[in-house]
């Protein structure tokens, strides 16, 4: 059983004793492991952790409001907000192969948060929320290598190259645990228990070139997905039915899936509104449940709700006339399309 306020303030004390005075800097990225371990070490020593919080202007609608406004606004953390768009959708010009444009999103992330973080002088320490699961997993890395479908990335392989010291305070705990931790610590609940998102953010979500053309109809059309689904009520028949099995039980479709997004795909199909013809992008949902997104399956969602979707969609977001489901499980499709 857990004391949650007994933990709070020993790992309070245990990053004050680790750091003393020295200064610390953690990217945040608006996840959640980042977001908890930014909110527990600002708890422990206030204005001497600085965040950088990079935007590759592939993050979701209004996303990076959001956390300037949750972290800087209300819990008065020092937050530097670097609005890397240009510079990333420059480097991102003309890539389409899924693995090159990871590999590029990875490298010049990296890139703007050295050059943040070398203007931080007096910084000894570099924080991140590597969580227990990221501990296994890296110990097994070599093991797991060949096989890599994916080349996921995270803010690791920084400490090298900025000669810090790393200040892990997670590294101990579950996912459930740092969501508690978080919400202890006065993150809301929502931000908590959000869906996990990819690094590379929109960029595995646009096939083949990224374009914020594309970015921009694609954030439209998954705010309203999302928006649908935390607003239908799921019935507790329909989430026996969906058998995920863990015996929580779920206020609405968004907490019954585990990941949910709108995909761009950059093709046109003709449609007709009005009088008239249109010529224009599609865009298709995913919706998936899992525990271990090794293996997901697609979500049931009520034909209802997909239906609401789709014509807000088609009808608010001009450029996108059609919208297709995708009934794909895991394996052999991937969870994302990219
Ligand atoms: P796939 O598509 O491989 O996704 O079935 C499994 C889980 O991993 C996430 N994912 C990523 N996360 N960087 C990340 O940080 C990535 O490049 C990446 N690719 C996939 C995906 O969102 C899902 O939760």
């Amino acid at each position: 059983d857990w004391n949650m306020p007994d933990y709070i303030s020993e790992a309070v004390e245990k990053i004050r004793e680790q750091v003393g005075t020295d200064h610390v800097i953690l990217g945040l990225s608006g996840g959640v492991d980042s977001s908890v371990a930014a909110a527990l070490i600002h708890r422990a020593i206030g204005d001497q952790l600085t965040c950088v919080f990079v935007d590759h202007g592939l993050l979701r609608l209004d996303e990076g409001k959001m956390v300037m406004d949750m972290f800087g606004k209300n819990l008065g953390v020092k937050v530097i907000h670097v609005d890397a768009t240009e510079q990333f959708m420059g480097k991102l010009a003309g890539v389409t192969d899924p693995e090159a444009k990871r590999k590029i999103i990875g490298a010049e992330f990296v890139e703007v948060f050295q050059a943040e973080a070398g203007k931080l002088k007096d910084a000894k320490w570099l924080a991140q929320g590597t969580i227990y699961p990221d501990v296994i997993e890296s110990a097994g890395k070599g093991k797991k290598g060949a096989h890599t479908i994916k080349s996921h990335h995270n803010v690791g392989g920084l400490p090298e190259t900025l000669n810090l010291k790393l200040l892990e305070p997670l590294r101990e705990l579950f996912k459930d645990e740092v969501r508690k931790l978080g919400v202890a610590l006065g993150l809301p609940h929502e931000m908590v228990y959000r869906h996990p998102f990819p690094g590379p953010g929109l960029g595995v979500r646009i096939l083949g070139e990224v374009k914020m053309e594309y970015a921009d109809l694609l954030r439209r059309a998954d705010a309203i997905f999302i928006e649908e689904l935390r607003n239908t009520p799921i019935p507790l028949a329909a989430e026996l039915a969906a058998g995920e099995g863990h015996g929580a039980f779920h206020k609405n479709w968004y907490d019954a899936t585990s990941q949910a997004f709108a995909v761009f795909l950059p093709v046109k199909s003709v449609g007709v509104m009005g009088d008239g013809r249109t010529y224009e992008y599609v865009v298709a949902l995913r919706a998936v449940q899992t525990l271990d997104f090794m293996t997901a399956h697609w979500a049931h969602l009520p034909h209802d709700l997909l239906g609401k979707v789709s014509n807000r969609i088609i009808n608010e977001v001009r450029g996108i006339n059609r919208v297709v489901y995708d009934i794909s499980g895991k394996p052999p499709a991937t969870i994302e399309w990219e």
